[in-house]
């Protein structure tokens, strides 16, 4: 009897230290997440063949994924008939649905983010938080269910509103306007980075549509907001546009963030500014745009959207403290990666750091939003983030 007592004791202390070792590895494996956006396109508003790809691939070929951020412009919306935005929203989550119905991911599978083309109608940001309720509402009072954060695994998410409508009075219908390109609330931003680091959390990822270094097609918009046409020296409205641009960055930099994952550009593109990344998945099908000009190219190419031949940007360039001249890659840091194609990316977040994969289908010959019939999905890019101490 005694004997069986305590083989019994022992049992349960053995059991328990199986289990402490199994979720001590269950949390150092770490996890997955997707981040990805700008799906926009001619089918009730999404480029349906181009997402259906890229989700139908997630779904068969990386089921340790947990969730998915998708980071704006998910759809075309519209100017004048908020109807209209809403029908492509629910949409854009019918060629979701393989996501929404995968077991292997948990709540609420799609974490959204709010684009340009979410908040075109004075009507938009309600009907966004209708359409949207799976998230948390723990933002700025005023951008309740547009800015949001949370924590998984040892991880912080803050996902921040860059595309408001009229930023003031909500009853005030006088002075209707998109407040686009801008963070309204950094305020907020600081105070839930702050609370993240004193909690102890080991990485910290911001999510926004909006890029804080244009690498191209909006090279005169994004947090900088530089306008079209633009001449030196810059105006005191510029000035503080990019001021302001510059204490966002500064708060990455301050609270030792990871990374910077947002959408906007139709694009692949990633680099370090000041040792933070910055990591663009612009396009799950919204039209492909080139690349910021380099050194002689002078010519607007009528397929892929360029805004500005080389001449015209370097007003840009020096304004934004870009590398431009001959042999300069025309982007902020000497270490940027791009490519040309639509794209996805996987991080799979670990304790010390994070490996990021890229996977992309470049688009169909002489098109910028089209996919051939046989087309294939690739490696674009492969990196490590070593977690800063
Ligand atoms: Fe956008």
């Amino acid at each position: 009897m005694l004997n069986s007592i305590s083989n019994y004791k022992y049992l349960t202390v053995k059991t328990l230290l199986v289990l402490l070792f199994l979720s001590a590895s269950l949390f150092a494996q770490g996890f997955k997440f997707v981040i990805m956006s700008d799906s926009r396109g001619h089918y009730n508003g999404v480029n349906d063949p181009v997402l259906s790809a890229f989700v139908n691939d997630i779904v068969e070929n990386h089921k340790d994924v947990k969730f998915i951020l998708f980071a704006g412009d998910m759809i075309n919306g519209s100017w004048w008939e908020p109807n209209k935005t809403i029908s492509q929203i629910e949409h854009w989550k019918e060629v979701m649905a393989p996501i929404y119905e995968n077991p292997n991911m948990v709540w609420p599978k799609v974490w959204p983010v709010v684009g340009n083309h979410e908040i075109r109608n004075r009507n938009d940001e309600d009907n966004y938080r209708k359409a949207f309720q799976d998230v948390y509402m723990n933002g700025p009072d005023d951008e309740k269910g547009l800015s949001y954060s949370f924590d998984f695994g040892n991880a912080h998410f803050t996902v921040i509103n860059t595309d408001r409508w009229y930023y003031g009075a909500r009853n005030d219908t006088t002075d209707d306007h998109p407040a686009w390109h801008r963070i309204h609330r950094l305020d907020w931003v600081e105070k839930d980075l702050k609370a993240a680091k004193e909690r102890g959390v080991k990485h910290i990822f911001t999510v926004s549509h909006e890029m804080a270094f244009p690498v191209g097609g909006h090279l005169h918009d994004a947090l900088p907001n530089l306008g079209r046409g633009l001449t030196l020296p810059l105006d005191s409205a510029r000035t503080e546009h990019l001021e302001h641009r510059d204490n966002f960055w500064n708060l990455l930099k301050k609270y030792n963030a990871d990374a910077h994952l947002c959408g906007h550009e139709h694009t692949y593109g990633r680099q370090t500014i000041d040792g933070i990344y910055q990591i663009i998945a612009g396009s799950a099908g919204a039209p492909l745009y080139h690349q910021n000009p380099k050194y002689g190219e002078e010519t607007k190419d009528t397929v892929l959207y360029r805004e500005f031949t080389y001449a015209e940007a370097v007003p840009y360039f020096k304004a934004l403290d870009y590398n431009y001249g001959p042999q300069k890659n025309s982007q902020r840091s000497e270490d940027f990666v791009g490519a040309i194609a639509f794209n996805y990316v996987i991080i799979d977040v670990q304790d010390d750091y994070a490996d990021v994969v890229s996977y992309g289908i470049f688009p169909k010959e002489g098109t910028a939003d089209q996919i051939a019939d046989d087309y294939k999905i690739v490696v674009l890019d492969k990196f490590r983030m070593e977690k800063k101490k």
